[in-house]
């Protein structure tokens, strides 16, 4: 799938993608990648340029009915009725997409969300957080198997987007598809199975979360110095080996899947200097760390697109 706007900015360049039935899907990327473009396709508020998607087996422009009403879609920015109750909203969008009421649906939702006490409220009267979790109640109205989150927790507090995650992984435990988009990485590393990087309208990457963190994460190695140096010596000096501004720990750096670490080596020539530790631990590097390397590789930096990638190199 490609999309063009008008203007003939290509916001998106040749999506092929596969999203797993009942998966939780982490779509990552700066600002401006494409991540919000690509949502708007499936959920038919964009068109696409060329390509086509099919959402549970419908195409979302020839079978747009079945489509749509598999699809819950909670976006980004905020816009809901202002003058309206939260029940009331909720209600509504249930009823837009022809189902039956269901007042008992709408009451677990509205209570795992903690707006049951707000139901009856004016929906300008609520906080920001609260009216995020609102738009959520709308998008899972109409009980749809897949549900797309634009940034669900932008704005919400530590403890709500706790609650939050738990709920979205109860949605999955009953089945519900979850792609949701984030610039909170732990946020990923928490809650997806599979995670994707966007950059500049591409896809540079589609992995298991467990398995990307294994085969990119690189491993370090930190020592505990019985007495502190004053430099690396000479002869042990590489790019890999750093030395901390007190001189009492020495980090080792390190390819976890390497066949040959390098550890024992290292560890036999600081004993040939004469350098004691006293405590050692290992640490794998986050998903953090693995992003913010994939979109500022120097294949993203040789096509520089305005705003792109700013954000996240900062
Ligand atoms: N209606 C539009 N007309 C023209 N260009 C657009 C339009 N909507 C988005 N774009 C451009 O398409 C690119 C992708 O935007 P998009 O909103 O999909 O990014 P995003 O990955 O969701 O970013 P963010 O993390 O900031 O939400 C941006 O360069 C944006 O300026
Ligand atoms: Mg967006």
């Amino acid at each position: 799938m490609t999309k063009t706007y008008a203007g003939g900015y290509r916001a998106l360049k040749g999506i092929d993608l596969e999203i797993r039935r009942g998966e939780i899907f982490a779509l990552l990327g700066p600002n401006g990648a494409g991540k919000t473009t690509l949502i708007s396709i499936v959920c038919g508020i964009v068109n696409p340029s060329e390509g086509r998607v099919l959402a549970d087996g419908h195409d979302i422009v020839r079978d747009y009915r079945a489509a749509r009403s598999a699809i819950g879609l909670v976006p980004q920015e905020l816009h809901t009725d202002a003058f309206e109750t939260v029940h009331d909203t909720v209600r509504f969008s249930r009823g837009l997409y022809g189902k039956p009421p269901n007042p008992a649906y709408l009451e677990k939702i509205l209570r795992e969300l903690s707006l049951w006490d707000k139901r009856g409220e004016k929906i300008m009267a609520l906080s920001g957080g609260m009216k995020r979790r609102v738009l959520i109640a709308k998008a899972l109205s109409h009980e749809p198997s897949i549900l797309f989150l634009d940034e669900p927790t932008a704005g919400v507090d530590v403890e709500l987007r706790r609650e939050m995650w738990a709920m979205v992984s109860r949605l999955r435990d009953s089945g519900v598809t979850i792609i949701l988009t984030t610039h909170y990485i732990d946020e990923a590393e928490e809650m997806a199975d599979r995670v994707g990087v966007i950059n500049q309208g591409e896809i540079v990457l589609v992995e298991d979360k467990r398995v990307l963190m294994r085969k990119l994460g690189k491993k370090q190695l930190s020592l505990q110095l019985q007495a502190p140096l004053d430099a690396v010596p000479q002869a042990l000096a590489s790019d890999a080996l750093t030395l901390s501004d007190d001189g009492n720990e020495l980090v080792y750096t390190f390819d976890a899947q390497a066949e040959d670490t390098g550890i024992a080596a290292l560890l036999k020539r600081l004993a040939e200097h004469g350098i004691e530790f006293k405590d050692l631990n290992t640490s794998q590097s986050s998903l953090e760390e693995i992003f913010v390397n994939l979109v500022k590789s120097p294949q993203a930096e040789k096509k520089p697109a305005p705003g792109a990638a700013q954000e996240v190199r900062a």
